[in-house]
């Protein structure tokens, strides 16, 4: 069954599959110095055969339940990706992640990814909390959390490794039990 939540009339979010490794390997390939700079995996990814083998492992999670990555689509072109990369199935509770290609920030589209994947998922009554923890110096990814009605609940010291140095992270949450239509 395929697993797509439509944003609106460009975005769309699809699960990720086999058939798109080419072109999220592309994407993250042109991102991934930049990408670096926020993130521990990117420096890792050198072959398409890295990003497949990431694809097959998340497929697996995310049929199962034990974790969600779609692939941000904005008409036929992957854009981005947003994740659960952990489910806690008995505390309905989701702990997300995201990055955009550099060049399509500043549009709002990892917002409505955001808004479109908690609306599915409150709706679908799988997940009531929804997680997000970034670095307290990324200014964007706390500026996501906090337009997207996340509270802070608290700081994380030196909680996050990157680029040799232990970082403070932010911890956000939104619960939310019913959606209106
Ligand atoms: C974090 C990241 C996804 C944020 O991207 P982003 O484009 O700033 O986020 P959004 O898609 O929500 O867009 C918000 C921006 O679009 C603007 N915007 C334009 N149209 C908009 C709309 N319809 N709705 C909301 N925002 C809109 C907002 O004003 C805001 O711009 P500003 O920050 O200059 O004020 C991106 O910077 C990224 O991938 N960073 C690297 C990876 C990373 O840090 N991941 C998170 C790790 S915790």
């Amino acid at each position: 069954m395929s697993d797509i939540i439509t944003l609106d009339d460009t975005l769309q979010l699809r699960a990720v599959d086999e058939s798109h490794v080419t072109a999220l390997h592309q994407l993250v390939l042109k991102n991934k110095v930049w990408l670096q700079a926020s993130l521990n995996w990117p420096q890792f990814v050198n072959s398409e055969d890295d990003t497949r083998k990431n694809v097959q492992g998340n497929k697996m999670l995310h049929e199962r339940g034990y974790a969600k990555m779609y692939l941000i689509f904005k008409h036929t072109d992957v854009v981005g990706v947003i994740s659960f990369n952990l489910i806690e199935p008995l505390n309905k509770t989701a702990y997300i992640g995201y990055w955009l290609d550099e060049d399509h920030q500043g549009q709002g589209i990892l917002s409505r990814a955001l808004q479109g994947i908690i609306h599915c998922y409150v709706q679908r009554g799988e997940i009531r909390r929804f997680v997000i923890k970034c670095r307290v110096d990324n200014a964007r990814s706390n500026r996501v959390a906090v337009q997207n009605g996340f509270t802070l609940e608290g700081c994380m010291k030196q909680a996050e490794f990157l680029n040799g140095d232990y970082h403070d992270v932010n911890m956000y949450a939104r619960i939310i039990d019913t959606v209106s239509q």
